[in-house]
């Protein structure tokens, strides 16, 4: 009994001092603080920061299984975060991955979406960075980048009829100048924020309240491309203390004087404290906390309630201003202080956070899934081209699963090679089914345009075109099986490219009296090259793998003939048998070992290279249009890496234990002569095959090497 009726005593006190009522609802706390010019402004930026894939798939982070890798379900935070955002409307949250929103948003009812529709306009949920993830800088390709910030900045513009203002890189390893160009000056964010630059410079940085600067990357655009940049003075997580994730070890503010902990003096202390050591290393008084960390806010209020009252209790104090903010608040508020800022050019790399902690591992970690990416990149954009020229209509299957699985690809723990091996199957996973809807595109639009063109009505039937993916490893059934007698293999050749291109292409066939004819019926120039065995091996592997079929043994040749394709546009080819057998050989492979002289030269045209024909090395380029003679040397070397010496060496670290070993410097090599390329086939070890090629018509040569596991 008499503990009822401090309970009611107690309400009643606190009623009269701290709740505000207006006609509708009544807040406990005042959290209503904007900027206040003269004080220290504390400006609180609640995020979560979802990985769009890294311990788990994206998937397992969405839906919150497989939480013993980690505890992390995005949606419990979109879930919670928008009913914490409408019982405070002061209250506000930024949030970055679409990939992940974008999931979420398909799922609500039209009530809900009306609710948050609601925020966004208010400016409770601000998008930031907007992208469908937040992409890697350094191992992505700058159209990718733009892809994949289009992708989702489409969906914000239709839904929310919104352009998101500020970049929101914080996690990335290191931040490119290309960033910095593609979000300043062609986006048009006014502002990037990033936790992660190197540690040494970060600490310089520190001292000369450099953090902050005007970073203006691009030579050729100078000021007209810069953009507001704030490196983080430690992390993307708040001052140590204030980090408010349910059932994580921290201090409540204890607000009711009856309980034993009260602390609310303290932790306004802290809360002072705290913003004072860092209003010491930046410029303006305006400052910014990260309210956040990796999958934070699956229970949105344990965070938004401390926050409320820290708010309250700060601004109570009245020494330094604490307020709920954005990141474009917060520029803006940067703006406003009309304070000249330190000019930042080029770029943020490499990253190491530690000494012996370079983040340069994971430029080249995951070889086969960066090249698997950037294949499928281009391959977009043809078949993205291709459904538009033909029309939505006359195509069946569809380019947005590649455009999804390419935009969550270009993620920071994706395509950098970072993420574990199942989350790197299953962006594998995404890649391959997306690249087979986007397959089916492309053959229908291609049958459409090429019939067209014909005068024939089409239909689109999938079927009409084959393509071949794995090329690369001589597997093309079309073109392996043989030509019928008197009937012709149509070949078309799409250029996705704004320019004419003039290119070999070369296809695996198992006859060697073939001919090429262009659509004008003129016969073109051809050169067969035996399939070396390296390429037959890997083919009777990996087929079995991908194919699931065990394969016929290895087309003997591979056929080469120069395509030229206008812009935006195809060619076609037909080849057929020649009825006279044998006169087609002309360009037949040849191998040369090394003759008496010292070195052998190589190129059917103006490039020529030398191979010293002692060492089998390559010595020297010389253009004989231009005159231009450039020596070379060429090896393969390897590190072995750190491992037990403190920072190991690893899929993100580079660290070697050791200079690097050279694996060979004489190399026995194969030439092969042509009317259209030289090759060069060497082995430098039985885990590294090279070839070299030397194009009639190119200034420059290819350099292709297979590399398997150092032995
Ligand atoms: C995730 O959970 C499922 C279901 O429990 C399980 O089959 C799977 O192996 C788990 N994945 C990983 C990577 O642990
Ligand atoms: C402020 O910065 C100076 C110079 O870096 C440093 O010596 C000092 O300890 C800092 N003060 C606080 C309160 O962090
Ligand atoms: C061939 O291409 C496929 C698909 O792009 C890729 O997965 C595979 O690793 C490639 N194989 C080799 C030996 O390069
Ligand atoms: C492309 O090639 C065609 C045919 O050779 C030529 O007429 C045209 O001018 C070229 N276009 C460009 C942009 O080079
Ligand atoms: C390929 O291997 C076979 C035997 O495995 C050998 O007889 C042949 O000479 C090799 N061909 C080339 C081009 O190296």
């Amino acid at each position: 009994m008499a503990k009822k009726v401090t309970i009611v005593s107690h309400c009643f006190s606190a009623f009269l001092l701290f709740y505000l009522c207006g006609t509708v609802v009544c807040v406990k706390y005042n959290t209503g603080a904007s900027v206040v010019p003269g004080k220290l402004n504390v400006h609180l930026i609640a995020h979560s920061h979802d990985d769009v894939g890294w311990l788990k798939t994206v998937d397992q982070y969405y839906v919150g299984s497989n939480n013993s890798i980690q505890g992390a379900c995005v949606e419990n935070v979109l879930d919670s975060v928008v009913v914490s955002l409408q019982l405070n409307q002061n209250r506000k949250f930024v949030f970055a991955e679409m990939a992940f929103f974008h999931r979420w948003w398909v799922e609500q009812t039209p009530q809900t979406q009306v609710q948050v529709r609601k925020l966004v306009d208010a400016g409770q949920l601000e998008f930031i960075n907007g992208g469908w993830c937040m992409h890697d800088e350094a191992t992505t390709h700058y159209i990718d980048m733009i892809d994949q910030t289009t992708l989702g900045h489409r969906f914000i513009k239709n839904q929310f009829n919104k352009v998101p203002r500020a970049g929101w890189q914080i996690d990335p390893f290191g931040h490119s100048a290309v960033q910095a160009y593609l979000l300043g000056a062609e986006l048009g964010f006014d502002s990037v924020h990033f936790a992660r630059i190197d540690y040494q410079d970060r600490a310089k940085r520190k001292v000369d309240k450099t953090l902050e600067v005007v970073w203006r990357s691009s030579k050729t655009f100078g000021s007209s491309a810069q953009i507001f940049a704030n490196a983080f003075p430690v992390h993307y997580s708040p001052p140590s203390g204030f980090h408010f994730e349910i059932n994580d070890d921290f201090v409540p503010v204890q607000d009711d004087p009856l309980l034993f902990d009260y602390n609310v003096e303290q932790r306004v202390k802290d809360f002072i404290a705290a913003a004072i050591t860092q209003a010491n290393v930046t410029r303006t008084n305006h400052i910014m906390w990260t309210m956040g960390d990796d999958f934070q806010y699956q229970n949105a209020e344990s965070w938004f309630k401390q926050m409320d009252k820290l708010i309250h209790y700060v601004n109570k104090d009245g020494r330094v201003n604490a307020l709920y903010s954005t990141p474009s608040i917060y520029t803006d508020a940067k703006n406003a202080a009309n304070q000249p800022w330190p000019l930042k050019t080029d770029d943020y790399f490499p990253y190491a956070d530690g000494p012996n902690a370079y983040w340069t591992g994971y430029f080249t970690s995951r070889p086969a899934f960066k090249r698997y990416v950037r294949i499928l990149s281009g391959y977009y954009l043809a078949a993205r081209q291709l459904e538009f020229f033909a029309g939505k209509k006359s195509t069946v299957g569809h380019t947005i699963d590649l455009g999804d699985a390419l935009g969550v690809a270009q993620h920071h723990d994706a395509v950098s090679g970072t993420a574990k091996q199942h989350t790197t199957n299953d962006y594998a996973k995404r890649l391959a089914i997306g690249a087979s809807r986007a397959e089916a595109v492309v053959s229908s639009s291609l049958y459409c345009l090429t019939s067209k063109k014909l005068g024939v009505q089409c239909s689109a039937p999938t079927s009409a075109f084959s393509q071949c993916q794995l090329l690369n490893i001589s597997y093309c059934p079309p073109t392996e099986d043989g030509i019928p007698q008197a009937k012709s293999l149509v070949l078309v050749v799409y250029n996705p490219l704004g320019w004419n291109r003039s290119d070999i292409v070369r296809i695996p066939v198992n006859d060697a009296n073939l001919v090429v004819k262009d659509s004008l019926g003129n016969n073109i120039e051809t050169q067969y090259i035996e399939v070396d065995n390296v390429t037959a091996n890997l083919r009777e592997f990996y087929v079995k793998v991908y194919v699931g079929v065990s394969p016929q043994q290895a087309p003997k040749y591979w056929l080469l003939f120069q395509a030229s394709v206008p812009p935006l546009g195809w060619s076609t080819y037909f080849i057929s048998k020649t009825a006279k057998k044998g006169k087609n050989r002309i360009g037949f492979l040849s191998y040369q070992s090394s003759q008496n002289k010292d070195t052998i030269e190589v190129g059917p045209g103006n490039l020529k290279l030398s191979f010293s024909s002692e060492s089998g090395q390559l010595i020297r380029m010389h253009n004989s249009k231009t005159g231009v003679a450039v020596p070379i040397q060429q090896s393969y070397l390897w590190y072995s890496s750190s491992q037990g010496e403190g920072q190991d060496s690893g899929a993100y670290i580079f660290r070697p234990h050791t200079p690097p070993n050279i694996v060979s410097r004489s190399v026995p090599f194969k030439i092969i002569r042509g009317p259209l390329v030289d090759e060069v086939h060497q082995e430098f070890s039985s885990w590294i095959y090279q070839v070299t090629r030397v194009y009639k018509d190119k200034e420059h040569s290819e350099i292709e090497y297979t590399v398997s596991h150092i032995v």
